[in-house]
């Protein structure tokens, strides 16, 4: 679940993302001289195209999609456009399980193209930054540089205004600063405008200020490794590489479904499911109270020998987070075309794998490094998720999430080049 801690999400969640081959696109624009020339300077122009593609690569890896539209396809139809169907909205509270229970909150995943009265084009790009930094609702908060996160202090409201969940700036918070205007560049300049006014989210009074708490979410910066759910890897590892896998694990929102939110200090941080609250359905229910559901639980991510990631060798889980292998049902082998399976038996859609495929090799190696060796085997066995008979193959073709790699940059939704 990707809701806030005593809150459930029930929509669509199959968030998806992509990312493009940026580093061999980049090349391909025909903007102002050649950058790799001896002797030239990158032209402004082309810096820019560079940090909207950045934008694009992270859009997609981060599944905004899979909430605001077009999953992790830049060519399909309302990508990033915001909410077109009912189906794209969240019930935040227990009304999610249990229909009519109070309080209920329907939030709406806004239109993220640069339409000037009905989506970004509305906002500057520091007040992009600041929603996806701070959480800060765009639309209500002055568009000041930030320097502080206490309320009254640095510029930060007094009384702040934040996103609704599902909306994962707790987690996106922690990409680094120039991740974070490249997202802004791409969403005002990389992506045509849709007139799309997307409804307002319900909400608490307080703006969903007492949801927030550093007890849940955790602290930015993060705090300091390890904390007492991680341990110092052994000399044979690689700590930089952990460092940076914990660094990705938050940024990606890991531990918002398999425990602990965007917090490593939190109890069970990624031990998997430890409560009822976060097992959540995918499938046809969302939409048709009749129709079948299937409950996904997120595993035990921690080294555990025998209920977590103890059980399978990097490669595993690398084919996992790339190509979707269950890891329980495929052996350590290298995948390539020529031996990837017919049919294969995949990870549920409850699982972003079909966003995390687009990190790069060395970013999804840092994530193992980082679950193998930073993290304490924590002993926790999750029961299987639900899967359809037939498996999710199917599914994945129905929902259309794009290919590996994404579709080239620009499609008919976007602009550059
Ligand atoms: C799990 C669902 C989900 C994902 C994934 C998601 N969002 Fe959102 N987003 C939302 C919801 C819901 C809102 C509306 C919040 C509100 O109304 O307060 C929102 C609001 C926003 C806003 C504020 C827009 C406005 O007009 O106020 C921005 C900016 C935004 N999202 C950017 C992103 C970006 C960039 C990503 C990917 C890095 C992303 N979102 C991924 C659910 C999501
Ligand atoms: C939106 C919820 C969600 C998020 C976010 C999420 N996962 Fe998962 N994950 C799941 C679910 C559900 C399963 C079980 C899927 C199944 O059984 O088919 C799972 C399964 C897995 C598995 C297979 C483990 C096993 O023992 O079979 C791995 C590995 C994994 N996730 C890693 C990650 C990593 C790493 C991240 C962050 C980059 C992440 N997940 C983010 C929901 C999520």
């Amino acid at each position: 679940m990707r809701g806030s801690k005593g809150s459930a999400v029930a929509a669509p969640l199959w968030a998806i993302a992509a990312m493009a081959a940026v580093v061999g696109t980049v090349t391909a624009f025909g903007v102002g001289p050649d950058p790799r020339a001896p002797g030239s300077e990158a032209t402004p122009e082309a810096a820019r195209q560079e940090q909207i593609l950045r934008g694009r690569q992270l859009v997609l890896e981060h599944g905004c999609g899979g909430c605001h539209g077009g999953w992790d396809n830049p060519g399909a139809e309302g990508f990033l456009a915001g909410v077109t169907s009912p189906a794209q909205e969240f019930l935040i509270g227990p009304c999610a399980w249990e229909p009519g229970a109070e309080p209920c909150f329907r939030t709406r995943p806004r239109n993220l193209t640069p339409h000037p009265t009905t989506g970004m084009g509305r906002f500057s790009e520091r007040q992009i930054f600041n929603s996806l930094r701070y959480g800060l609702r765009p639309g209500e908060t002055a568009d000041v540089e930030i320097t502080s996160s206490t309320p009254g202090e640095g510029n930060f409201p007094m009384f702040p205004k934040y996103l609704a969940p599902p909306m994962p700036w707790a987690a996106w918070r922690h990409m680094p600063d120039e991740d974070l205007w490249a997202i802004a560049a791409y969403l005002k300049d990389g992506l045509k405008p849709v007139d799309n006014l997307v409804e307002d989210s319900e909400g608490p009074p307080d703006f969903w200020v007492s949801n927030y708490t550093e007890e849940a979410y955790g602290t930015y910066p993060l705090p300091p490794f390890p904390t007492a759910n991680e341990q110092e890897p052994p000399a044979s590892a690689n700590r930089e590489q952990v460092l940076r896998g914990r660094h990705l694990v938050v940024q990606h929102g890991c531990g918002d479904c398999h425990g602990g939110l965007t917090n490593p200090a939190a109890p069970a941080f990624l031990a998997g499911v430890t409560a009822p609250v976060q097992v959540f359905p995918v499938g046809p229910c969302l939409v048709d109270p009749e129709a079948p559901c299937f409950m996904m639980r997120p595993r035990n991510l921690t080294p555990h020998s025998t209920t977590g990631i103890g059980r399978w060798t990097d490669r595993q889980l690398f084919n996992a987070l790339r190509h979707g292998l269950r890891p329980a049902g495929y052996p350590d082998r290298v995948i390539t075309a020529d031996n990837h399976p017919d049919n294969p038996d995949l990870l549920a859609p409850g699982m972003v794998w079909v966003e995390k495929r687009h990190m790069s090799d060395d970013d999804l190696w840092a994530i193992i490094a980082y679950l193998r060796h930073g993290l304490k085997p924590v002993e926790n066995e999750v029961e299987e998720s639900d899967r359809p008979a037939e498996g999710w193959g199917g599914t994945y073709v129905d929902l259309g999430v794009g290919t590996y790699p994404a579709v080239p940059f620009p499609t008919a939704n976007e602009v550059g080049g």
